[in-house]
């Protein structure tokens, strides 16, 4: 099963009328007809009001909002509601409420505040869960099933201890398999019953915060546990909807680079992903490019809904810009450009009170169609009409795949030393970035895909090497392909502990490297590595971490230029096979990364888009029918002119251009050609 089939491109977000009188709801539609919004997302938390009390249900409220959208025409998306627990249950049973790191059991309050282990709330979740599939899944409506909401955070109380316990019996099966996976002859902590082990906190191995670990086999196992004991309350969710409804795609509202979350272990669990789009400040375009590109790969390349994103300004951060004109437009379109196939935000109305009140909304509190922000969603619901369904489940032709891995993260930022102002999705990010601006399409894939259709795979800070993973990076290149590996890669097996041999561990043939040892300096330090030679050689500023390179049948291609290891070798490229294993041991700035990358594009013979323009973004999908499509989207407010890469018509004008000819884009412009 994947995704709710639509005649074009789903459009609106999270309503939560029962928060207003109905008299609102006329107007409310009114202005959706007016903006093109045809899905709604319903009930994310009405929890409290569709089970008053353990034994009482009562739908009324969202019988009246169901209602009203199937009345009015809207598709919708149908949460079961169980992101926050209402009052009476935490009442009821205490246990229900999470304890935290710091071992404060949390009384009734916030939201997301359950704890996975508690038996009375997967009972009382999936018993929801079981009602709502079972009065709505007739309704020609609903087009899909939203459960909970934004899974994540953890719990460290006793139930979630036994839970941890048993979770490890499963895994290790014996006492010795995991003194022997959490090295626990160190310190003195070999375990002798599963009862003696704790959930690591800040009461028990962390020193610090939960970064700082005594045992990182432990703490990387609780990490594994918590993402799994969130997955089991997800299905149970899904077990009860599937008991009614065979047939409707059920999905949760993920947060793209998400650490407490393993999302490759959730996603065949899911029908169809779907995420919220909420960039950080100063965020890069190619932040959100990234985010996508993993969202896409949960499911095999299989497109994913823009579950959630803000119509304008954001309320949850000190400081809350409004999304600049064109703005938001340009970041709808990222998104279908990286395989989206709905754009979504939150939210359709102003909540009127508490914490989201100030948060952008389509309908502000007084209801106008005359706001900015109404205008301009309102051009893009009619501009997505237009565009029609001609992007659905299109894909991309990506030859280029990145490694993400969920376990490289926790590992990396877990560890003590080398340096820990290096933070996974930061070394991630620089490599992406390096593909984005040129304009390379990116398979973002977790490290059990297949690789067999790149040409090219990058593997930032791959921490963690585990199964058959080095091996299947040889066949890479052994049949002509590149594969390119940072720093701190090669550094730990599946259960973090260290390799008996030389660093990069099991990427060491691929490499033709050994690292004999690694500096680590503050974030201002730098060392120059000389990137090239003659000529044509750049100098890029490295920082953090240092690795000191002994090739083993690896070039150098980059040298250290300072300190003690002056002339060592920095960044390398190995012959293997038909192909290439590339190293960059050192925290390269961003123009260093960039011409690296650009190196091993042209040695693999990747085409590059636009390498020039650093804020115009392209991105190909080829839809089912085979059209092929060219997103061009301007991340300036400056206009812009590129070369054609492809001739083609813009969907969205009608201008045709020829290949070879010029392209010029507004600032904040976009273009989608469909290619002759
Ligand atoms: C998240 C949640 C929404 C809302 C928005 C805005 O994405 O899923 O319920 O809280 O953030 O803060
Ligand atoms: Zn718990």
């Amino acid at each position: 099963m994947s995704l709710p089939v639509t005649p074009s491109t789903p459009f609106g977000g999270d309503y939560n009328p029962e928060q207003w009188p109905e008299h609102v709801w006329k107007d409310d539609y009114r202005l959706f007809d007016a903006a093109r919004i045809d899905t709604v997302t319903l009930g994310v938390f009405v929890w409290a009001k569709t089970q008053p009390a353990e034994d009482t249900y009562d739908f009324t409220v969202l019988d009246r909002a169901v209602d009203e959208a199937e009345a009015q025409g809207r598709r919708i998306c149908l949460a079961t509601g169980t992101g926050a627990h209402p009052a009476w249950l935490a009442r009821a049973y205490p246990e229900v409420t999470r304890t935290d790191f710091e071992g404060r059991k949390h009384r009734f309050g916030q939201r997301h505040n359950s704890c996975p282990s508690a038996p009375a709330f997967r009972r009382l979740s999936a018993g929801l869960a079981a009602r709502v599939a079972e009065r709505y899944a007739g309704r020609p409506s609903v087009i899909a099933w939203h459960i909970g909401n934004e899974y994540g955070g953890a719990c460290y109380c006793d139930l979630c201890a036994a839970g941890f316990r048993d979770w490890l019996r499963t895994r290790y099966g014996t006492l010795e398999a995991l003194n022997a996976a959490w090295y626990t002859d160190f310190w003195s902590h070999t375990f002798y019953d599963w009862d003696e082990i704790e959930p690591p906190s800040a009461l028990t191995e962390h020193w610090r915060g939960p970064d700082h670990t005594a045992f990182q086999g432990i703490t990387l196992d609780y990490l594994r546990f918590m993402s799994d004991a969130m997955l089991a309350n997800f299905r149970d969710e899904k077990d009860a909807i599937r008991r009614f409804s065979p047939d409707l795609p059920v999905t949760t509202n993920f947060m793209g680079m998400y650490r407490p979350i393993d999302y490759h272990r959730w996603a065949e669990h899911l029908d169809f992903a779907s995420w919220d789009n909420y960039p950080p400040e100063n965020t890069t375009p190619a932040w959100m490019g990234l985010s996508h590109d993993l969202m896409r790969g949960l499911k095999g390349g299989q497109p994913f809904w823009l579950m959630e994103q803000a119509p304008t300004t954001t309320a949850c951060r000190d400081v809350n810009p409004v999304k600049r004109p064109g703005v938001m437009r340009l970041w709808s379109w990222q998104a279908i450009a990286h395989g989206a196939d709905a754009v979504l935000y939150f939210q359709m109305r102003a909540s009127r009170g508490a914490s989201e009140k100030l948060f952008g909304a389509v309908i502000n509190h007084a209801g106008r169609d005359d706001t900015r922000v109404f205008r301009e969603v309102a051009a893009l619901g009619a501009e997505l009409a237009d565009f029609g369904p001609v992007a659905l489940g299109a894909r991309t032709p990506a030859r280029v795949a990145l490694l993400f891995d969920w376990d490289s993260w926790w590992t990396l930022e877990i560890s003590d030393g080398p340096n820990r102002h290096v933070r996974y999705p930061q070394v991630v990010l620089a490599y992406y970035r390096a593909l984005w601006e040129a304009g390379v399409d990116v398979d973002v894939v977790p490290v059990t895909a297949g690789l067999d259709g790149y040409d090219v795979v990058v593997a930032p800070a791959l921490h963690m090497v585990k199964g058959d993973l080095a091996q299947r990076l040889e066949a890479v290149a052994r049949r002509g392909g590149s594969v390119l590996a940072s720093y701190l890669s090669g550094r730990v097996d599946e259960s973090d502990n260290a390799f008996l041999a030389d660093v990069p561990g099991p990427l060491a043939p691929l490499m033709g490297i050994r690292i004999d040892e690694w500096d680590a300096r503050e974030p201002e330090f730098t060392n120059p590595v000389l990137l090239g030679s003659g000529p044509d050689a750049v100098e890029s500023a490295a920082r953090l971490v240092f690795e000191l390179v002994i090739p083993q049948g690896a070039d150098a291609v980059g040298s250290y230029q300072a300190d003690f290891y002056a002339g060592t070798p920095a960044v390398t490229r190995n012959t293997f096979g038909s192909g290439h294993g590339w190293y960059v041991a050192a925290g390269l700035d961003q123009p260093g990364v960039d011409w690296v990358v650009r190196q091993v594009l042209d040695t693999a013979g990747v085409a590059t888009r636009h390498p020039g323009l650093p804020h115009l973004e392209t991105a190909a999908r080829v839809a089912p029918d085979g059209t092929r499509l060219l997103f061009l989207l301007n991340h300036s407010d400056q206009p812009v002119t590129a070369p054609a890469a492809v001739g083609g018509t813009d969907l969205l004008t009608g201008d045709t251009f020829a290949a070879g000819g010029q392209v010029t884009l507004d600032g904040h412009g976009v273009r989608v050609l469909r290619e002759h």
